[in-house]
């Protein structure tokens, strides 16, 4: 299945920050105990890269992506440690073409007409939307779909618990994604079953919308 195929099967992207990469598999096997089997971890600390790299190689069932990449040299080694998307904040033509190249999906962040048709070119129909809450969450999403119909977007940025339920009833959202699931807090405390906990409830939402 492509990825963002089991992205949208799923219904969520936990976006997950690590300080420490022995952090990881816990991390991940927590989220598989909680029916979550994606998992986008961030290169925005050193650990990053190690902890995708652990979680490509023992942790099969889950689907690694690498997140807020923001150069082409940081994509190159998110695909050589496993990573299989790549999710940016913004788009980067020269990331999108290395992914395209190398044919791991990507997934840039678009809020605007200009960066939406940028993505359409290269032939990028799912994009991340985000922050969400700050760029005008669904309403905005409705109304930039009147133009580009086919485009649909994965939120991230303010989703939580609490209102993840109105962004995954829309047609236009395959999947939420953020960070909720996997607090820095409980991960550090090593507290994982609060992250399978959370998992297992926000996996429940998306079972009663979709039946
Ligand atoms: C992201 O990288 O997508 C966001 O930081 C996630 O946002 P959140 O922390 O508000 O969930």
């Amino acid at each position: 299945m492509h990825a963002m195929e089991r992205c949208e099967a799923c219904g969520i992207v936990p976006v997950v920050v690590l300080q420490d990469a022995k952090d990881a598999l816990p991390t991940a096997n927590a989220l598989l105990a909680g029916d979550i089997d994606v998992m986008e971890i961030t290169m925005r600390t050193a650990a990053g890269l190690d902890a995708i790299r652990a979680v490509a190689q023992e942790c099969p069932a889950l689907l690694v992506g690498a997140g807020t990449v923001t150069t082409t040299a940081q994509c190159e080694a998110c695909i050589e440690a496993g990573a299989r998307f790549i999710v940016s904040p913004g788009f980067d033509p020269d990331i999108v073409d290395l992914c395209l190249e190398r044919q791991v999906p990507a997934l840039p962040g678009c809020v605007t007409p200009t960066e939406i048709m940028a993505a359409l070119k290269k032939g990028i129909r799912i994009l991340k939307f985000f922050p969400a809450n700050i760029y005008g969450g669904l309403a905005a999403m409705k109304a930039l779909s009147g133009p580009f119909g086919g485009v649909r977007f994965i939120p991230t940025g303010g989703i939580n618990a609490g209102n993840m339920a109105e962004y995954l009833a829309s047609p236009l959202v395959p999947a939420v994604g953020g960070s909720w699931m996997c607090s820095a807090a409980d991960i550090s405390a090593g507290q994982f079953e609060k992250i399978t906990r959370a998992s297992r409830a926000a996996r429940a939402v998306v079972r009663e919308l979709r039946g």
